[in-house]
């Protein structure tokens, strides 16, 4: 075996089975397999990506030049409080202390700021312009309460194991449905002035073990390189792309070396291959060492646990790290800092604790407004027969079970699930209340939240008709024999900190059956971190409608109540696969559970996670990857395939200079592909075209393109999905280049992965 010979044993024993496995046939498609090869020294940020960035270096060198070792040390090394990071401060300088804060979806345990929707919620929308306007929304509220650095978007974990307690931060289970949203919030947050920070780098993909502890090291995320680049990396090369300042190393190791002290990951991928301008930032408590992780990357530790500061000064002054390395460290910080333009405006954080007393400074604006429409958007109807939904005129007593349909007793019972605490409870599947965030960093802190309760109430007060609740039982009495409709509402919770240990619960498995029996107009709501196989009652003949309501922020109550009266048709996708059986994701159900001191998982499926394991294996989900219903009906036609004109050679131009996201080329449109897509119903609905493509050597598809198209009833509208040279390309692990294939790629868009509508070959 070609690579065999330099490996260790352990390692040697991986690779076999790796290229044993189904994924590959020939050795060569991992050639780094299990291992981080060094890459030094870390590549000095320059800023030829754009007359801006070089502007901002100019600035940065001009006053990093000015600094003593203690001061750029000092710059280096994060505090907690008063934000959950800041930096150090050269008051001499006028360099101010930087804010980082969480979370992906809201300024985390602050008043007067907004509870959003989660990623995975924006990912279902999948609609560029709300996930554009979700970024922003969000970026002018950390602008106003003067925090400098967003600790998100998310993009890893990616959702490669079912259970992860982390995939619902992130945006969905594939890489371009990912990416897109990367773009977008990207540029989102830091068109208000913010830094984003995408997190976490790299191959995060469960929690069991994520850190080092009295068992022994963290996990080790194991992948091939040609995975890393076509799955992990893809969503974060869109966010360089889009201009992200900050990326967050991640705990676990990859590869076997630590994420913050990884040189292939940091110094090769990120800031070589993927030209990075910006700084990376550690996850909290993630470095565990001072002198390799500075000379393999890491520009900023956050808090700093005694690796760097005074030790860093020393390690320079005695040359284990460079002078040109510290002062890389600090320019690249400084560069972002103006590359944003917060050196002109930046007001100093409004950041409090709760017992403080404060001036406040409400960031919410009109935010309430996009939070509903969001939440209805990216709201998915898997089920709908007898003409359950919409409700009508004659829906004139509805029923409501379930411990999902109220708020919580109150925030505070349970603080970590709002706040973002740490909680370590193994098997707590629902929430006691309706779900609409995930639990730890990533939670947000809602000004307030709108139960599906209280507006249905609000709906029926208005339209003096008739509710009925019970909140608690497992099997209500009585049943309400004169109702229209009986809605269930159940949800299914995770976590930071935690993997899920189900996808399902038998107490609101039993609560829908329990309703179901005595109603036969039973319409289900299910809040979702995740995944939630539905096999217990889904073909209950009674259960009329379902709907994956998913973690839809603050106005959760009306998002789903102008979904259930039709005001809005719902046009949500599922950003991942649901099963019919846990079973059916086969490996990648669960984290790996290891009590080794030093424990790992092979990423051995390689690309086949999600709709790609499904499609290989031929296992018919429940719903598919991108399934949705709507209240009217699309059709597709005239498919067109277009070559623009741009090179197809297999590689790119190496004379061209690597810009951040990587060679400018990756990113010019080979084909066009169009097709019509006509409303043949009676409502106006926004339809979700999806293009996928067989790329030779890869899964059967995978999803390239994705347009959300709002029609009035009869409207017919042209659809164009641009495929660029790295939606096409496939990583060529020998030349380490994305490699354009001489082939005939098959492409097809319908309305959901399986739901092919219309099919095409084009040649490279
Ligand atoms: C740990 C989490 O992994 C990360 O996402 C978060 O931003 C930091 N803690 C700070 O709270």
């Amino acid at each position: 075996m070609k690579y065999a010979g330099t490996l260790v044993a352990a390692t040697a024993i991986s690779l076999i089975s790796v290229c044993a496995a189904e994924g590959y046939t020939n050795e060569s498609e991992v050639p780094y397999y299990g291992r981080s090869p060094a890459v030094y020294p870390s590549p000095v940020g320059n800023g030829t990506t754009s007359p801006t960035w070089e502007e901002a270096y100019r600035r940065a060198h001009s006053v990093v030049a000015q600094m003593t070792i203690e001061e750029k040390a000092n710059v280096t090394r994060g505090v907690e409080g008063p934000c959950v990071g800041n930096s150090g401060a050269v008051p001499r300088l006028s360099i101010p202390s930087l804010c980082f804060a969480d979370a992906p979806n809201g300024l985390r345990g602050q008043e007067f700021v907004s509870g959003f929707p989660a990623g995975i919620h924006v990912a279902a929308t999948w609609d560029r312009a709300l996930m554009y306007r979700y970024g922003h929304a969000l970026g002018s509220e950390y602008d106003g309460r003067g925090v400098n650095v967003a600790l998100g978007p998310v993009a890893g974990p990616l959702g490669r194991v079912a259970r992860g307690g982390r995939n619902w931060e992130g945006l969905g289970a594939d890489p371009y449905l990912a990416g897109g949203g990367m773009v977008e919030i990207t540029r989102g947050i830091q068109d208000t002035g913010v830094i984003a920070s995408a997190k976490h780098w790299l191959l995060n993909e469960e929690e069991w073990r994520r850190n080092p502890g009295s068992m022994g090291e963290s996990l080790s995320s194991n992948v091939d390189d040609r995975t890393l680049h076509e799955l992990y990396a893809f969503p974060f090369m869109d966010s360089l792309r889009a201009g992200v300042g900050s990326i967050m190393c991640s705990y676990q190791r990859a590869n076997h070396s630590y994420a913050c002290q990884n040189s292939k990951l940091l110094n090769g991928i990120l800031k070589t291959e993927l030209g990075f301008e910006g700084f990376v930032v550690s996850d909290w408590d993630a470095q565990h060492t001072g002198v390799a992780s500075a000379n393999a990357g890491l520009d900023i530790v956050m808090p700093d646990g005694g690796f760097w500061g005074a030790n860093l000064t020393m390690a320079v002054q005695n040359g284990s790290v460079g002078t040109e390395r510290l002062d890389d460290m600090v320019t690249r910080i400084l560069a972002t800092w103006y590359v944003t333009g917060q050196y002109e405006k930046y007001p100093s954080p409004a950041i409090y604790s709760a017992s403080e007393l404060h001036a406040v400074v409400d960031v919410q604006a009109d935010h309430a407004d996009l939070i509903r429409e969001i939440g209805s958007a990216g709201t998915v109807l898997v089920k709908n027969v007898n003409g359950a939904l919409p409700f009508t005129n004659a829906t004139r007593f509805v029923s409501v079970y379930g411990y999902d349909a109220p708020v919580s007793a109150s925030p505070w019972t349970n603080p970590s699930r709002y706040m973002g605490g740490y909680e370590v409870n193994f098997g707590w599947e629902t929430y006691n209340g309706t779900l609409i965030t995930g639990g730890g960093s990533g939670g947000s802190t809602p000004p307030y939240v709108v139960s599906p309760f209280q507006a249905l109430q609000e709906r029926v007060s208005r339209q003096r008709r008739t509710l009925r609740w019970d909140f608690f039982s497992e099997a209500p009495t009585p049943a309400y024999v004169n109702n229209d409709a009986c809605v269930v509402l159940i949800n299914a919770y995770a976590s930071e900190a935690f993997d899920r240990t189900s996808l399902t619960d038998r107490f609101s498995d039993n609560l829908v059956n329990n309703v179901a029996k005595n109603c036969t107009n039973t319409i289900v709501v299910l809040h979702s971190a995740g995944i939630r196989t539905v096999d217990a009652w889904i073909d209950h003949p009674n259960v009329t409608a379902v709907l994956f309501a998913g973690l839809p922020g603050q106005e959760s109550g009306h998002s789903l109540v102008d979904v259930l009266y039709g005001d809005v048709s719902p046009s949500g996708r599922l950003p991942y696969t649901v099963a019919k059986n846990e079973s059916d994701y086969g490996s990648l159900l669960n984290s790996t559970v290891s009590f080794d001191a030093f424990p790992e998982v092979n990423f051995t499926e390689g690309l086949y996670i999600d709709y790609r394991a499904f499609d290989r294996q031929r296992i018919e989900p429940r719903f598919e990857f991108g399934f949705g219903l709507s209240y009217t009906t699309f059709q597709y036609s005239d498919l067109r395939i277009e070559a623009t004109g741009n090179s197809t050679s297999p590689f790119v131009n190496p004379n061209v200079a690597i810009v951040q996201g990587g060679h400018p080329e990756l990113w010019d449109t080979l084909i066009h592909v169009t097709c019509s897509i006509t409303n043949t119903g009676h409502r106006s609905a926004p339809e979700v075209a999806q293009l996928y493509v067989h790329i030779p050597s890869g899964p059967v598809r995978q999803l390239r393109g994705f347009e959300r198209v709002p029609l009035e009833p009869g409207e017919t509208k042209q659809v164009l999905f641009p495929l660029t040279r790295r939606d096409l390309s496939v990583w060529d692990v020998v030349a380490q280049q994305w490699r354009l294939q001489t082939a005939n790629y098959t492409v097809s868009v319908g309305a959901s992965s399986r739901d092919l509508k219309l099919h095409g070959v084009f040649e490279i």
